[in-house]
């Protein structure tokens, strides 16, 4: 993962015209000065935020092909010697074949004929002998040309600096090339070599940057001979395809490259600065290379004064440039929120994402996006900001491909005619690039999107929580797949909203944008603007796969870099990790390995009754809990008690992240078929509660005993202190149970037998469950512990139709495993055996015995 980021800039290939070097290309070259003069343009006359040079401005820049194709810049330093960058031709350690080479001068468009152009063949590839890779240094070849290029207005050679030769940090220089305006961006036609000027920055500054790790650990030790140049604020770099070409400084009237583009963290990006290879460290190899070879290249004397300048700072602060992007005075006051009027529709809301952009949902504005054409009264369209007195007007509508078919894609570009000031307000959001990981429990807002309706109560100001991916993945029902790693886009984004007090209403308001911030900046994650039902939690689309499309369109959209990135010291999130089998929109029983927030059990519930005891429940359903009904209602009581249901609890101290849910029950409900005392009792709560890690139903096991199950009894160690524990247990056959029992079992009831030394574990006072983890691992709720016993568990699958019929979500597994009711009579057990003998466990060695000798 560390690698992913770390480009080497040869990989964009242009393909020119077909045919539009042949006719120079063995022409004879022209009489060659006799003293080389270097590094002076004729006077008269990309690279990331860069623009068109005029031809002529850059007469040493070269562009090297390879298969008919630009691959790589250069620079001419004499007739008919490149320099270039080692990347360029060694793959897999291997130097590429000379032969499959050619340099091409004084080019300015790539496009067209190639009017004054000529080119070469090249002869030979000088690398380095310890060159290992662009990480390692070293990324510096020269290439000889089959014949020396003519020189003329558009070729001349530049200045190479002595090994001696400063370039102070601070430097204003310039850098070339026809590589990438953004990341994974091409060059648009014509394809005219890019200028863009980038300063030196010192080694301790440089170093600082690089030293931050980021999200992926993404950090650089710079090695001797590396230089970088760029701002901290990113906007202005080299990119994919500028690699080999020069940087160079202007000194004395000539221009000495101080540099060979060789790599960069993405392009472009807040605190990664290009980095290049210093040209003044390789004096000695150049001359060495070169030698023999009249004229060779120039390396003028520095002037001493430039030379004995200040020295370099070593200790430089580590100033980290933070995005200008994502400020907002308080939430719900956002800077970047930008009402579109379209006559005769009601206002859309969107986001200010660049001084002249605006994102928006393309729904906003249907019949406009299918079509070609430009919309017919765009000139009647406008747009409010924040703080801006007046309206702004729209230049152009571009909506997004996909638009019209795939909701994830619902997405407008609007251009403002003129580009706006942008300070406190109008601020633009920042946007998260592709591999942006939002943190399980960042802190999120809903804020408005496309035609929002009037929301009463809180509004804009919903406070969110990010659920870890695996919830988010897992819940939506994508079954036994693997779930994302950090790093690569999710499918959606999931907010649970912060508990209100008038929660249990169903949020059913489609048109909402996720804002989640970091380090106090805060980024659009997330859209969606799809009506929908009270599935929970929510799920947004994430914004961060269209990155790539809203920088190619803008030109400037603030992408930024992750800012938080603390995982925590487990790592958990980053093991690979699926999804349970047979999980389904609402799924249940789902509890991830390893467990979120440590031994958590998102269905185990306390249940307050009356203030003076505890049982325990399970939340059966986002809005119902099964208990057992001799602890919630004690014998001759006739009031119906005061219970409170707490979620997300483990002892009297909360854990760590946990996210504890409270509700009140509204209403028991006992079956009635049952007489007086059924065993179990359903709780209605006040209100649904939001899946969470802390708050999830359990599956529901249809009868029998769930086949090459794990089986627990899961309570608490004692009813004060609450710690759940788990004790493992094996559910009996039918027949050994009643046999055990005999006579005094209601039907349906499941017996127990403790694995050694785990009968003591919870206490039964609270009425303890009996689950199951399946095969597929998901976990089911089997039975509850019948009063005073530890063994004993009335079944909750005779219970199915009356449960289904009371709670409308109840998730009742397929019927597997055995039947658990008898067949009629006794007589299969041995006489007198089962009660005779004191524990269950020394009876139940005597009866599988006898069973054994019958058999
Ligand atoms: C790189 O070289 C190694 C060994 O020389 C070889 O096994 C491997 O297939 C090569 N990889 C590519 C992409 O050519
Ligand atoms: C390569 O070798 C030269 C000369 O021995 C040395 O100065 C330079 O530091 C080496 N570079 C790398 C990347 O090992
Ligand atoms: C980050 O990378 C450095 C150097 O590669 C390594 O020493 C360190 O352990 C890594 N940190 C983490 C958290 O992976
Ligand atoms: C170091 O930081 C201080 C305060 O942030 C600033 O005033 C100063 O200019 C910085 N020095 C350098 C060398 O960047
Ligand atoms: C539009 O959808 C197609 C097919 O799914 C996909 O290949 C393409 O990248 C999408 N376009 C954009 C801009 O995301
Ligand atoms: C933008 O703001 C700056 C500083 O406030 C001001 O000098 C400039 O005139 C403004 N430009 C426009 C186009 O309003
Ligand atoms: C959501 O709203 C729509 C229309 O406003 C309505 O038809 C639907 O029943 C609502 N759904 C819920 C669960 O309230």
């Amino acid at each position: 993962m560390s690698q992913h980021l770390l480009l080497p800039l040869a990989i964009l290939a242009i393909s020119p015209i077909p045919g539009a070097f042949q006719d120079s290309a063995l022409s004879p070259t022209q009489e060659e000065p006799e003293h080389l003069d270097c590094g002076r343009p004729e006077p008269s006359a990309r690279i990331m935020g860069g623009s068109d040079s005029q031809p002529g401005t850059w007469p040493w820049q070269v562009s090297l092909h390879q298969g008919g194709g630009h691959i790589c810049g250069g620079s001419l330093i004499a007739p008919s010697w490149v320099l270039s960058a080692a990347h360029c031709f060694v793959t897999n350690g291997t130097l590429e074949p000379a032969a499959e080479w050619s340099v091409v001068l004084g080019v300015h468009s790539q496009d067209g004929p190639l009017d004054g152009a000529h080119v070469r063949a090249v002869a030979a590839i000088l690398v380095p002998d310890n060159y290992s890779g662009v990480e390692r240094g070293a990324d510096v070849a020269l290439l000889r040309l089959a014949s020396p290029a003519r020189l003329g207005p558009a070729v001349r050679p530049v200045c190479l600096p002595r090994a001696s030769h400063r370039f102070v940090h601070g430097t204003a220089c310039w850098a070339t090339g026809w590589g990438d305006v953004q990341e994974a961006d091409p060059l648009p036609l014509p394809w005219v070599l890019q200028e863009v000027e980038l300063r030196v920055l010192g080694e301790a500054a440089c170093q600082c940057l690089y030293s931050r790790p980021g999200p992926f650990n993404l950090t650089f030790q710079l090695l001797p001979g590396m230089l970088c140049a760029g701002y901290p604020e990113g906007r202005r770099d080299t990119c994919q395809g500028d690699s080999g070409g020069p940087l160079v400084c202007k000194e004395g009237g000539r221009w000495f490259q101080a540099g060979i583009t060789s790599f960069g963290f993405g392009c472009g990006r807040r605190n990664r600065p290009g980095v290049f290879t210093a040209v003044a460290p390789y004096e000695a190899w150049i001359r060495e290379q070169v030698l023999g070879s009249e004229p060779g290249p120039a390396f003028p004397t520095q002037s001493p004064e430039l030379q004995s300048g200040l020295p370099e700072p070593t200790d430089e602060n580590c100033t980290i440039a933070l995005p200008e992007c994502g400020k907002a005075p308080r939430p719900g006051a956002w800077p970047w929120e930008a009402q579109v009027m379209v006559p005769g529709s009601r206002p859309c809301y969107g986001a200010l994402v660049s001084e002249s952009w605006i994102l928006a949902p393309a729904s906003c504005f249907p019949g406009r996006i299918s079509s070609d054409l430009p919309p017919r009264d765009l000139d009647n369209w406008r747009v409010m900001l924040p703080s801006r007195p007046r309206a702004e007007r729209v230049a152009r509508l571009v909506p997004h491909e996909n638009a019209s078919w795939d909701d994830a894609s619902n997405l407008a570009l609007l251009q403002l005619r003129a580009p706006v000031n942008l300070s406190v307000a109008p601020r633009p959001v920042c946007l998260p690039h592709p591999e942006h990981y939002f943190l399980p429990g960042s802190r999120c807002r809903l804020a408005r999107w496309g035609h929002t309706e009037p929301v009463p109560g809180a509004g804009s100001l919903l406070e969110a929580e990010l659920l870890g991916v695996w919830w988010c993945h897992c819940l939506y029902g994508r079954q036994g797949e693997s779930v994302p790693p950090p790093g690569e886009p999710p499918l959606a984004l999931c907010p649970a909203y912060q508990e209100e007090e008038e929660a249990g209403r169903c949020w059913n308001y489609s048109h909402w944008s996720l804002l989640c911030r970091e380090e106090g900046t805060w980024f659009l994650a997330g859209i969606r603007d799809l009506p929908s039902d009270c599935l929970r939690p929510r799920a947004f689309y994430p914004l961060q796969t269209h990155g790539p499309w809203i920088s190619h369109v803008t030109r400037g959209a603030y992408l930024e870099d992750q800012l938080a990135w603390d995982w925590g010291p487990e790592g958990e999130e980053t093991e690979t990790q699926t999804c349970p089998p047979h999980t389904e929109h609402g799924a249940c029983g789902l509890r991830p390995e390893p467990a979120l927030t440590g031994g958590l059990w998102p269905w185990l519930a306390e249940v307050h009754v009356a203030g003076e005891r505890v049982c325990t429940g399970i939340l059966v359903a986002p809005g119902w809990v099964l208990a057992a009904t001799h602890c919630i209602l004690r014998l001759g009581s006739t009031t119906v008690p005061y219970i409170e249901v707490y979620l997300g609890r483990a002892g009297a101290s909360p854990l760590p992240q946990s996210h504890q849910v409270s509700r009140l029950v509204m209403s028991i409900r006992l079956p009635r078929h049952l007489g007086l005392r059924p065993p179990l009792a359903l709780l209605e709560l006040s209100s649904r509660v939001e899946p969470s890690p802390s708050a999830l139903p359990i599956c529901l096991h249809p009868g029998g005993t769930p086949l090459g199950a794990s089986c627990w009894v899961l309570g608490w160690k004692d009813p004060q202190d609450r710690v759940p524990v788990a004790a493992a247990v094996s559910i009996l056959t039918p027949r050994l149970c009643h046999c055990l029992y005999q006579g005094i079992l209601p039907p349906g009831t499941l017996c127990v037998l403790y694995a050694e030394g785990q009968e003591d574990r919870c206490e039964v006072t609270s009425a303890p469950p009996l689950l199951c983890q399946t095969e597929e691992g998901s976990w089911v709720l089997v039975g509850m512990a019948i009063r005073g016993s530890r063994e004993l568990f009335a079944a909750i699958g005779p219970e199915e139709t009356w449960i289904s019929q009371t709670v409308g979500e109840a998730h009742f597994l397929p019927p597997s495993g055995f039947p658990h009711w008898l067949p009629e009579g006794g007589d299969l057990c041995p006489p007198d055996m089962a009660r005779a003998s004191g524990s269950p466990r020394a009876a139940l060695f005597l009866l599988l015995l006898t069973l054994l000798i019958q058999g």
